[in-house]
């Protein structure tokens, strides 16, 4: 499956099967998380069977089931873009994911901190986490927000890789499905900006990480 094949595959999954994440795919993704964090400097960490993690009122409310396998998205909390970077390495995560026939779900509310293994140190904060396994189902696509209202860019001045970047960018997850970003094309280079929202600077590295895989352009 190609990249592209994923994000658009890609929707949100919150009741998983029964079974573990095979050795091998749980190996794959250690290593990925590993080169991810050398990059990015972040400690994202795989959490294998601790569904204490999603044992919450909320989860059960948010028809979580199965939910035992996790990524958490931590860093230093001194880091100013500690949000905007976990959405994007998050993100790769999340597509890597896809791509080898497991499923997830963003979560920054319906879980337990307190509950889980999670290892934050005094100056580490938890992002959120992103739930992963086998899905029940494969999710079904969101409704979005109207281009015009995510985009400034008229139809008519978009080159081709903007088209599909925008495109991938309207399939990215965000909070509550809110979609407060604002894509636009400056000298050239395409700019995503983020409105002032909770959990709007997790989306934006999210929406970016899409958008510059499916366009092969980098974004500011
Ligand atoms: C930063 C972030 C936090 C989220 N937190 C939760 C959550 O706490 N509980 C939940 O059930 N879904 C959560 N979601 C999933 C969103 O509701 C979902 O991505 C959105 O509705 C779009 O649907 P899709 O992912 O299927 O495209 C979160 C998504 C993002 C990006």
């Amino acid at each position: 499956m190609e990249i592209k094949e994923a994000i658009k595959e890609r929707h949100s999954v919150r009741q998983f099967k029964d079974i573990p994440i095979e050795k091998e795919k749980a190996d794959r993704l250690t290593e990925l998380i590993k080169e991810c964090n050398e990059e990015s400097g972040l400690n994202m960490q795989l959490m294998l069977d601790d569904p204490a993690c999603f044992d919450t009122f909320l989860a059960h409310y948010g028809r979580f089931k199965n939910a035992r396998n996790y990524i958490a998205i931590v860093g230093d909390k001194s880091k100013e873009d500690l949000d905007e970077i976990g959405g994007y390495y998050g993100e790769k995560i999340v597509l890597e994911a896809q791509m080898m026939g497991l499923n997830t779900c963003w979560v920054a509310g319906t879980y337990s901190k307190g509950k889980s293994r999670i290892n934050a140190a005094d100056g580490e904060r938890i992002v959120c986490v992103i739930a992963i396994g086998y899905g029940e189902n494969s999710g079904k696509p969101h409704r979005s927000k109207p281009v015009e209202k995510l985009c400034n860019v008229p139809e008519k001045d978009m080159p081709d890789w903007f088209r599909e970047g925008l495109d991938a960018a309207l399939l990215a997850p965000t909070a509550v499905n809110q979609q407060k970003f604002l894509i636009s094309l400056e000298d050239g280079e395409p700019v995503i900006s983020a409105k002032n929202s909770p959990l709007a600077k997790v989306d934006l590295g999210i929406v970016k990480y899409n958008f510059e895989a499916a366009s092969g352009h980098k974004c500011r």
